[in-house]
């Protein structure tokens, strides 16, 4: 459920009408509602009540420091993959010993970084990267706790690209090395070896790999433990999906009777990395129609917003609902249209053959469920602006991160010495 409706004839966040932000903020922009945040953050903490569970917002999905700040608040944790993410989650106020520092290659600077500022539960993935985990907390003096992200070979059922349980994926460790690494790492130095991490893909909309990749991982905890090893946490990843169009991916009421279920008996903590299942229905992106232009055989409605906005359609294949912020009369036709970007790249496409009612030149049209992998994804790629980003909160809105210039734009490049003498290199090709 989320908190964009119409309201007299206008798509509203929350109470503050659309046209009432575009006016001010220009399109396109990012508009992300508290009330679902919070909501989401809610319906899933709750799911857990009895349970000692760490909920880790998966920064990635949306990194906005108004964003983490607002869950933060809620009480929730940090999952972060890189040291700009650890900045962004203490920042915005997330304690140090609720964050999680995740990711394939986390480099010495990173971990160095993480430890000196409290950020000490790392999930490791690979042999390499425990040594390096050993020798960075060796010359920090402070002890890192490792969890061995597993890799328990289940096929997640969703995107390809975005499937990263798989033997062949370039995640984790195979379980069957498990037992070898622990011994590893307990051996080494500046560790101190304390969980089990496994994550298998995302926008998952099935509970099946899921509950297989579980049982595996709690498999694990029970042989490392008759090892001796003191796992005390089982970190399950994120992956929850979303419903985008007409997928019915389980709740997280289903999710959390699974885990329940699995881990009842555990003793141990459980650590969740939700992203999308957070913040993805909880944002959308406000574009306008540029032009509206008529093919042979089709009618193309070219917006302002593009590709480098939202990469998910041109990336993934994904599809995003997309409305009319000014709400329809009652029974208007449906036609097929084409929604495009203004991008010089045929794959600045968001729909095909999309039935929507009329639309002008002019016009706002609402992306919905764009609020996780959206902001963050998007790039300048044909020097067109990063787009901003704004939060409503009942009835009053802030830009949380405001449209860059174009001089900005321009002064993050720089001319060496040797182009800047127009004359000189007129000189020099003349000769
Ligand atoms: N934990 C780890 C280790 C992850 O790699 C991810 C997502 C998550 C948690 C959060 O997963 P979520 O709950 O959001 O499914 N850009 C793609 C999604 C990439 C997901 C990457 N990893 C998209 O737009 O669909």
């Amino acid at each position: 459920m989320d908190h964009f409706d119409y309201r007299d004839g206008a798509l509203c966040a929350e109470t503050v009408a659309i046209p009432e932000i575009a006016a001010e903020v220009g399109t396109p922009f990012y508009c992300y509602s508290t009330a679902t945040l919070t909501r989401h953050y809610r319906v899933l903490e709750s799911a857990f009540t009895g349970r000692d569970v760490l909920i880790a917002y998966s920064v990635k999905a949306n990194s906005n420091l108004a964003v983490i700040a607002t869950l933060a608040r809620l009480g929730a944790g940090a999952d972060v993959v890189s040291e700009g993410e650890g900045r962004r989650a203490l920042a915005a106020g997330v304690a140090p010993e609720r964050v999680v520092f995740s990711g394939v290659g986390k480099t010495r600077d990173e971990m160095a970084y993480a430890l000196a500022h409290g950020i000490v539960h790392f999930n490791v993935e690979s042999a390499p990267e425990l040594e390096a985990l050993s020798a960075v907390a060796t010359e920090t003096g402070v002890t890192a706790r490792v969890a061995l992200r597993v890799n328990p070979d289940v096929a997640a059922g969703t995107h390809d690209k975005i499937s990263t349980g798989r033997k062949f994926d370039k995640f984790g460790v195979a379980i069957a090395d498990a037992p070898l690494l622990y011994r590893r790492a307990a051996a080494l130095p500046g560790l101190q070896v304390d969980g089990v991490d496994i994550h298998i893909g995302s926008q998952l909309t099935d509970l099946e790999p899921l509950r297989q990749a579980f049982e595996r991982a709690i498999e694990l905890v029970h042989s490392l433990r008759a090892e001796g090893h003191a796992i005390e946490r089982l970190d399950l990843g994120g992956g929850l999906g979303i419903p985008y169009g007409a997928e019915t991916p389980p709740g997280p009421d289903a999710y959390a009777r699974l885990v329940f279920a699995l881990t009842k008996d555990l003793e141990c903590r459980i650590v969740l990395e939700p992203g999308r299942v957070i913040a993805g229905n909880a944002g959308l992106l406000i574009s306008t129609v540029v032009y509206v232009k008529d093919t042979e055989d089709r009618r193309i409605v070219i917006l302002d917003s593009a590709m480098n906005d939202l990469i998910r359609p041109a990336l993934y294949g994904a599809s995003h609902i997309v409305v009319p912020v000014r709400e329809p009369a009652a029974g208007a036709p449906l036609a097929p249209v084409d929604l495009v970007g203004p991008i010089c790249e045929s794959t600045d496409t968001f729909a095909v053959d999309r039935p929507m009612p009329p639309l002008a030149s002019g016009d706002l049209v609402a992306f919905r469920s764009a609020g996780a992998y959206g902001a963050v994804m998007a790039s300048s790629y044909n020097s067109r602006l990063l787009v901003p980003e704004v939060l409503v909160d009942g009835d009053r809105f802030a830009v949380v991160r405001p449209r860059p210039n174009y001089e900005t734009l321009l002064a993050a490049d720089r001319i060496p010495n040797w182009l800047q003498d127009a004359n000189a290199t007129a000189n020099e090709l003349a000769e």
